[in-house]
């Protein structure tokens, strides 16, 4: 039976969390496989409303078994507290949530560290979510990294932490005039971290694997956006991991051929938060209206998303990229206000047109967006659940998105919560 993966198609926070949540009712495991708690994932359920920053947004589903996936970094401090707080609100997490024995896990230096770099670069700062990711990242592919693995034996750890701790402490000091850090409060903080977790620590590509083998139904939940890939996304603005489709398969540590369904989520609008450059960017009261009406407001650090026109160049790009063969619309409902739509279909380029992304950012910040304009609906979608209900002028905006990114638009959402979806078929 099939794997699934669910992609972010434009810049993050474009309602993957929901999606999953939606989704994983028809899965036997849901694994996250990139990223960490940079991350911000809302589920909107009979439960509650839930802020999720690592634990899959499958969660709520007894029979499915969530997994954080080797392509992780894991802070083992906001997981603790994520944990507390499902179980805190009646969401049963034991033999239902496991780690990875093959993540990296998030320490107190990368936080530093990462907060010393953005610091330095000033005004070129990435505008990181500053909870040690990318310099995470960079210590498991310089070879410097801790894994959730490392702490079933202290011994071993205590002497991986001294080693790796000595050459961060000289950074820190020597570098960048700061405090060093204690090896021995870490070492103790940490030992406190893994009599909490180890009981959830496993060799969790076995489990998936017998699970493919068995039948079962997988799902592969995305963290960020293609366009914070750092390969593909508008670099150095970007991630440190890979958010695409490419690198689902080997974040979770199964086969790509395992995987038939390919789901890229777009907002029917763009937001982007960071710094980099977004073409389609509104700084008009337009843009601060979508802001306020959607509350475009970062779920991890609370920091006002930039917002801006639904973005086709770049929808396209992603799609071709991810090789999508479906997409969902999310938050159709913000735009059931506005009297006129714009979508950019191409780029002016000092003075010709362009119909691709650029590879550079400063090549992107040079593009204008060229518009097309379709009329408004104006009138509530979020009660509506068939496709055939929604106002003409919605099917209109939705067919001509499906049309210029070239990927049949599977679900649309309209609203935040569960049931607020329109399906338009089987997706698995
Ligand atoms: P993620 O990071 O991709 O999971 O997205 P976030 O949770 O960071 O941000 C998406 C926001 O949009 C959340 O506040 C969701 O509750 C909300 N949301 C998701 N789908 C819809 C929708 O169709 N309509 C509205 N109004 N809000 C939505
Ligand atoms: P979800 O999964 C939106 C952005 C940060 C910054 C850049 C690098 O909720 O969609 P990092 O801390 O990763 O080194 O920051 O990436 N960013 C996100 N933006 N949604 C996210 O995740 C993001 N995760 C990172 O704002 O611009
Ligand atoms: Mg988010």
């Amino acid at each position: 039976m099939p794997a699934m993966v669910v992609v972010g198609a434009h810049w993050g926070d474009e309602g993957k969390g929901k999606v999953v949540d939606m989704l994983a009712r028809d899965a036997r495991m849901v694994v996250r496989y990139s990223g960490g708690n940079n991350a911000g994932h809302t589920v909107i359920n009979s439960f509650g409303e839930f802020k999720l920053h690592l634990i899959p947004s499958g969660i709520f589903y007894p029979e499915t078994t969530s997994i954080l996936g080797n392509g992780m970094v894991i802070n083992p401090a906001t997981l603790i507290n994520e944990m507390d707080d499902l179980a805190r609100r009646g969401i049963n997490i034991k033999n239902r949530l496991f780690i990875s024995d093959r993540a990296h896990l998030v320490m107190p230096y990368h936080t530093l560290l990462e907060g010393l770099e953005e610091e330095y670069l000033g005004g070129a700062a990435i505008g990181t979510t500053r909870n040690g990711i990318g310099p995470a990242f960079a210590d498991k592919i310089a070879r410097l990294g801790i894994r959730t693995g490392d702490l079933l034996d202290k011994k071993a750890f205590l002497e991986r932490l001294r080693l790796v701790l000595a050459l961060k402490n000289a950074i820190i000091t020597k570098v960048y005039d700061a405090r060093p850090l204690s090896l021995h409060e870490i070492y103790d903080q940490y030992c406190r971290y893994a009599d909490r977790l180890l009981p959830f620590i496993r060799d969790t590509v076995s489990m998936l694997l017998d699970a493919l083998q068995k039948g079962d139904n997988i799902l592969l939940e995305g963290a960020q956006g293609t366009l914070l890939d750092p390969d593909f996304g508008t670099y150095p603005y970007v991630t440190s991991s890979s958010p695409m489709a490419g690198n689902a398969a080997l974040g979770a540590g199964i086969s790509p051929s395992r995987i038939t369904a390919n789901i890229g989520v777009f907002k029917a609008y763009c937001t982007r938060v960071g710094a980099g450059p977004f073409p389609t960017e509104l700084k008009d009261q337009t843009g601060e209206a979508i802001r306020e009406r959607a509350h475009e407001y970062g779920t991890t650090t609370g920091r006002a998303r930039r917002c801006g026109w639904f973005d086709a160049v770049a929808a396209r790009f992603t799609t071709r990229l991810n090789g999508f063969n479906g997409a969902v619309v999310t938050r159709l409902d913000v735009l059931d206000v506005l009297p006129t739509l714009k979508i950019c279909t191409g780029y002016r380029l000092n003075g010709k047109m362009i119909d691709y992304f650029p590879g550079s950012v400063d090549i992107l910040s040079k593009c204008e967006p060229v518009y097309e304009e379709l009329p408004g609906w104006q009138t509530s979608t979020r009660d509506i659940r068939s496709y055939a209900r929604l106002p003409a002028n919605a099917r209109k905006y939705l067919s001509r998105l499906e049309k210029l990114i070239g990927c049949k638009i599977k679900i649309i959402s309209v609203g935040p919560s569960r049931e607020q979806t329109i399906m338009r078929g089987n997706v698995w």
